[in-house]
């Protein structure tokens, strides 16, 4: 009796925490052989718990700075080793010159359908079919388009920052800006007319913060460092994106179809909801053409892509903004010289260069893709660092972004680091926050109008200061590019 109660409770155990060692660490030794180094890695949990402890920027810092002098270094997430690359001219070799060994990124978990064949996770030919079929959405044409649904929706905002104001309240920007955000990507995706500025509860908005409250949950952070584990959750029904949210949004998206083609609109209005019925493939048809299922997961992807990415940057401008009084101050002074008395809109925000300055400068510090991976998908040598097959090569952007030598005080909000004289003498990859090459953000000039034409309409009238509960610097969340105190400030009204 005794030696069965000692095989369960010490050897089955044991063998157990063997067997899960072994099957999640068997490569722990790969870049030793390589001859590249790493930071040591305790056990099966490798630099996971290194993550944990410190969170993902301090940590990320923190190698990045060790290893000054490569050009390159390995670290192990749960025995996965991922090649972090720190020269610039190698993360140009993986994202142009030798793209077509790095076309994929990494998929850190297996999504069901409707998100399945979303545009961020598909590979090789798949992805640049699909690519070409959505990269027309985002014509100059069709994002001047989009822009008077920006406009309107700016004014919406600036309706209810001023009533705010009126009233002396103080604003936590992440969540009023998330509003605003959401109610474009409504309008711009599907042709939804929203307003969660002034009405926060509607279904809608409740699914998009569904979805994102997982997406940067701790889940996130296991599904990078353990997604063999994810999928096994996964089939259990735990899933990272709300089942019952993804299918709300594909439904939303099939009626917007629907309804378009049933009122006899369908090609007239030329949004991306003409531009996903034009590309859906007709029955018996093979090529050029989108599927149902391919329509769902860029539509997706597109909706929950676009619009925390978009109130992050927008909410850290305008928190920053309120902090450094002279930089706003000459910000306004550009808006009233360049625009006068003229409403902002898609042609007159292109002419405010130092607004661009102002919103880089805040993408540098706080970059929604702080990391950006490819998986190398043939043996390849670049600038004589043998790279192999099926290999995961991340950028750690931002610590690229706070690099010292890079940017001297990089903690410091200087938006003249982004003076055509500045941006000169850098190299072109030391900013990357949009990515880089062909598998760059699609919504890039998107979000610059977004970002340009709401900072426009909020600065002609209302000028953000600090507040009793403004706290700054940053600190920002372990495992998530939040605020950790949130971002709260008032707003004066301009004269
Ligand atoms: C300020 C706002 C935004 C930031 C900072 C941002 C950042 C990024 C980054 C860093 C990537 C990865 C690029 C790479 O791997 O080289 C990416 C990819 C992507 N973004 Fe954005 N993004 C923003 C807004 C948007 C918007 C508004 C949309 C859509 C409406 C969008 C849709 C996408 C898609 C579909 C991809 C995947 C592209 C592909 O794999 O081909 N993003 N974004």
């Amino acid at each position: 009796m005794m030696w069965l109660i000692l095989v369960l409770v010490v050897v089955v155990p044991l063998l157990l925490l063997f067997a899960f060692n072994r099957y999640m660490s068997p490569n722990m030794d790969t870049f030793s052989k390589m001859n590249i180094d790493s930071p040591p890695a305790s056990g099966f949990l490798g630099h996971f718990g290194q993550t944990f402890k410190r969170g993902l920027f301090l940590n990320q810092l923190e190698m990045y700075n060790r290893y000054k002098d490569k050009k390159v270094y390995g670290i192990y997430n749960l025995g996965k080793p991922i090649l972090m690359v720190r020269d610039l001219d190698i993360v140009k070799d993986i994202m142009v010159k030798h793209f077509n060994s790095f076309v994929d990124r990494r998929v850190v978990f297996e999504f069901d359908p409707p998100f399945k064949e979303n545009m961020l996770m598909l590979k090789g030919e798949h992805w640049k079919h699909v690519r070409s079929m959505v990269s027309p959405a985002f014509s100059s044409g069709r994002i001047k388009r989009m822009s008077r649904h920006v406009e309107r929706i700016s004014q919406r905002l600036v309706n209810v920052l001023r009533g705010k104001q009126e009233r002396n309240e103080d604003i936590e920007l992440k969540n009023t800006i998330s509003h605003f955000t959401l109610d474009v990507i409504a309008s711009t995706a599907v042709g939804l007319e929203t307003n969660t500025l002034e009405d926060p509860d509607n279904i809608f908005a409740n699914h998009a913060l569904n979805c994102t409250v997982r997406l940067s949950s701790v889940y996130v952070l296991l599904a990078f460092m353990a997604p063999r584990l994810c999928n096994v959750l996964r089939k259990v029904g735990v899933t990272l994106i709300s089942k019952k949210s993804l299918q709300f949004f594909a439904d939303t998206v099939d009626a917007a179809m629907e309804n378009r083609k049933e009122e006899g609109q369908a090609g007239k209005v030329n949004d991306f909801v003409d531009l996903l019925i034009n590309a859906e493939r007709e029955p018996g048809q093979t090529d050029k053409a989108l599927t149902r299922s391919e329509i769902h997961g860029q539509a997706l992807v597109f909706i929950l892509g676009g619009y925390d990415t978009v109130a992050t940057v927008l909410s850290f401008t305008l928190f920053l903004l309120a902090n450094h009084p002279d930089c706003c101050q000459k910000l306004q002074k550009e808006l009233d010289e360049k625009l006068g008395n003229e409403s902002p809109n898609y042609d007159n925000v292109q002419s405010l260069t130092y607004m661009d300055m102002c919103i880089n400068e805040s993408m540098r510090m706080f970059p929604p893709g702080f990391l950006i991976d490819r998986v190398c998908t043939e043996d390849t040598v670049i600038q004589g660092i043998p790279i192999p097959k099926d290999m995961v090569v991340t950028t750690p952007a931002y610590a690229i972004h706070h690099d010292p030598d890079i940017w001297p005080e990089p903690n410091k909000f200087q938006p003249e680091r982004f003076s055509p004289e500045n941006k000169e003498s850098r190299h072109p990859y030391a900013f990357m926050p949009f990515g880089n090459g062909p598998r760059n953000c699609i919504g890039m000039r998107l979000a610059m109008v977004e970002l340009r034409v709401a900072l426009a309409y909020v600065l002609k009238s209302l000028t953000p200061v600090t507040c009793e509960k403004t706290v700054y610097p940053v600190t920002l969340k372990k495992f998530q590019l939040t605020a950790e105190k949130g971002l709260w400030v008032k707003f004066n009204a301009r004269k």
